[in-house]
Order: C-alpha cells, then sequence, then structure tokens
C-alpha cells in the first residue's frame, strides 16, 4: 500500500478493532482505507474514492483540508440522518506521521447534546414556571402598599389571589423535588408490599370533596378485593391521586369518573384503568403528556393550579416499579389512563 508503509490486512485489522467509525484518507484525497463501523457514515465500499464526495460536510471538509494541506489537526461536528433520528458526530482530524494521510475519528455525541438540550429548556421552563405567578405577588404587593391600602375589599380579593399564587409555586417545588426524588431512586426497586385496593379506596376518600366540588362522581369497581404489589405506598398514591384528580379536573363535563381494578388473571401484571368522559385529548398531544411542563391546554391547566407535572412524575415512578402507562383518549368522548404493575 503507497505511502502506508504497512501491510493492508494489518490497517484493516486495526481499524477493523477500534469499534469507533474510522476513516483515513491519503495524500491524494482519496479514502484509504475504513472500518465497517464507518459503513453507517460514507456506506459501505468507499475505500479508493475521494472523500469530499463521501463527506460532503463543509465544515469537516475544511478540518480535513487543513490537516491534508498545512499538517493541523483539529475537530468538526458533522451531523447524520440515521434510520431513525439526527445522529451528531464529534470527528477528531489528525495528520498521520510518515505518511501524508489523515485519520478521522468519529465520536457519537448524539446523547450528550440531547442532555445538554434537555437540561437547558428544563431550567428555562421552571425559571418560566416560577416567574408567571412571583411577577403576580410582586405586583399585588405593590398594590397593597399603594393605590389598595385603604380599601379593605379590594385587599381580601387581592389576597386570595396571591394565596393561590403562592400555593402554585409552593406546589412546583414540591413537584420538582419529589421528580428528582423518584428519578435519584428509579434504579432502586421498591421493596414493601402495598394493598393497591386499599391505597386507591384512600385515594378516592381522600379526592371525594374534590370531585364533589367539580360536580364528579367517583365510582369504583374491584376494590373490595386485597390486591398487593410490591411497592412504595406514598409514590403509588401519588400515581392515582394525579391520575384522578386530572380526570375531575379534565373530565369534569362528562360528570363521572371510574376507577376499574382489573381482578388479577394468570398474567404477571396487575392492571387499573382511570376513566373519564370529559373532553378528550387530542391523539397528537397523547405521546407527549408525560413530558414536563407539557399541557394540552396551558391556560386551563395553569387556571386549575396545575404545574403540567403530574404525568412526568406518574412515568417515573411507573419505571422505578417496573410498571407501564397507557393512554386511550377520544375528543369529546373521554379518554383511559391505565396502570400496568408487575405482581412480584
Ligand atoms: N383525563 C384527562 N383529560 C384531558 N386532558 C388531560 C387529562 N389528564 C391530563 N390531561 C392533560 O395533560 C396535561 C398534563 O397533565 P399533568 O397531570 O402532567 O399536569 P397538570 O394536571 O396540568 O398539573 P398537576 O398534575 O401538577 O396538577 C394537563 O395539563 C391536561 O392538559
Ligand atoms: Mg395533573
Amino acid at each position: 500500500m503507497r505511502g502506508v508503509g504497512m501491510d493492508r490486512d494489518w490497517l484493516d485489522g486495526m481499524l477493523g478493532a477500534v469499534p469507533l467509525p474510522l476513516i483515513l484518507i491519503g495524500e491524494d484525497d482519496r479514502i484509504l482505507a475504513a472500518n465497517t463501523a464507518a459503513d453507517d457514515i460514507i456506506g459501505a465500499a468507499q475505500v479508493g474514492r475521494h472523500h469530499a464526495i463521501a463527506l460532503r460536510q463543509p465544515a469537516l471538509l475544511s478540518a480535513i483540508e487543513t490537516a491534508l494541506r498545512d499538517r493541523v489537526g483539529g475537530q468538526a461536528r458533522h451531523v447524520i440522518l440515521g434510520p431513525s433520528h439526527e445522529v451528531t458526530y464529534l470527528v477528531t482530524v489528525t495528520p498521520m506521521h510518515g505518511n501524508g494521510g489523515v485519520l478521522c475519528a468519529f465520536q457519537d455525541i448524539t446523547e450528550r447534546e440531547l442532555v445538554t438540550r434537555f437540561r437547558r429548556d428544563f431550567v428555562a421552563n421552571v425559571t418560566h414556571e416560577l416567574r408567571t405567578p412571583l411577577t403576580t405577588l410582586i405586583g399585588f404587593i405593590e398594590t397593597l402598599k399603594g393605590a389598595a391600602r385603604d380599601d379593605p375589599a379590594a385587599r381580601d380579593r387581592f389576597l386570595t389571589i396571591m394565596e393561590q399564587e403562592a400555593g402554585r409555586m409552593n406546589r412546583l417545588v414540591d413537584n420538582l423535588l419529589s421528580l428528582s426524588r423518584v428519578e435519584a431512586q428509579e434504579r432502586q426497586r421498591p421493596a414493601a408490599s402495598v394493598d393497591v385496593s386499599a391505597l386507591i379506596n384512600a385515594v378516592t376518600a381522600t379526592l371525594a370533596p374534590v370531585a364533589q366540588e367539580a360536580d364528579v362522581v367517583i365510582e369504583v369497581t374491584g376494590g373490595d378485593t386485597t390486591l398487593p404489589v410490591p411497592g412504595d405506598a406514598d409514590q403509588l398514591t401519588q400515581v392515582f391521586q394525579n391520575l384522578i384528580e386530572n380526570a375531575i379536573k379534565y373530565g369534569a363535563s362528562g360528570g363521572k369518573v371510574t376507577v376499574v381494578i382489573h381482578p388479577p388473571g394468570d398474567d404477571a401484571r396487575i392492571r387499573i384503568d382511570v376513566i373519564d368522559r370529559g373532553e378528550g385529548i387530542g391523539a397528537r398531544h397523547l405521546p407527549r403528556l408525560t413530558e414536563r411542563f407539557y399541557r394540552v391546554d396551558d391556560h386551563r391547566s395553569r387556571e386549575k393550579g396545575g404545574t403540567g407535572l403530574g404525568l412526568a412524575i406518574v412515568k417515573h415512578i411507573l419505571n422505578r416499579h417496573r410498571g407501564r402507562l397507557e393512554m386511550t383518549s377520544e375528543r369529546g368522548k373521554g379518554s383511559c389512563f391505565s396502570v400496568f404493575l408487575p405482581r412480584a
């Protein structure tokens, strides 16, 4: 092999042993060698072709050019369209001693970039969610110190709103704490045994006043037999509390919320459905409901004091329990949220 000074098989063997995609480019601009991991990037059988035809993206081509002509190494981002999503690589371009070639090593940084973006969005969302009630509070404090100082009726009205806004901030902080706690425990399976039937009956009793206020009747079927599962009682309470509360909040127009505890069959899992007959949820929203701060109707959720974190917490708790959440819904007819929990 010209210029490489090494045996072809040896070179191919060495490149092939490295799991990172590697492409070696000769001083004549042609691809000298590539390992199979590089097939995803340039396709198979590219050896001998001009590298610019296979690689195409300006940032990487310019880094290769610099390495070939000036013998100076560098890095470039290279994005390709994978089978299901974009894959982002950080490519390290290094001039090889002894021959005029250049080695390109591709490191997949897709996940790292996603995590960074996720963290940035999350901080932006939290800031926004906290700032809204805070701005309201500051505004009313100003008014109470000034114009409304001697107006008892206005003062009472403003204090009520301030109480609601402070309550919202409090719930937000509580939910953020729950979320980070569940996330931290996600790999740690809960050890205690929890009776799901008793737990659901307790949750519906707690929510009875909320249901009454919304003119909703809660009906539980199958709640009279004990149904032990390995679980964390507080967290499972949070799951059903949020699902049933959502059904009341967003399904009130249906007048009735039904919780069906399915009798355990041969299946290793148990299933609980929370069904409402309210407005339902459009199909395009369903897959995104468990994202943090995702709401179908921003205004309505906020009006009801929602933080938009409930279902994200539910998902993490069920992950920790090796369980699952399924949702079906039809606009105008209502929704069904099904919880699956393993029995052992
Ligand atoms: N049963 C339901 N019917 C219609 N929409 C629903 C239902 N359950 C949830 N949603 C929609 O999904 C969104 C996310 O629900 P989630 O429980 O995560 O947040 P939230 O209820 O707004 O806030 P929080 O749970 O903190 O009170 C809601 O804002 C609502 O738009
Ligand atoms: Mg909720």
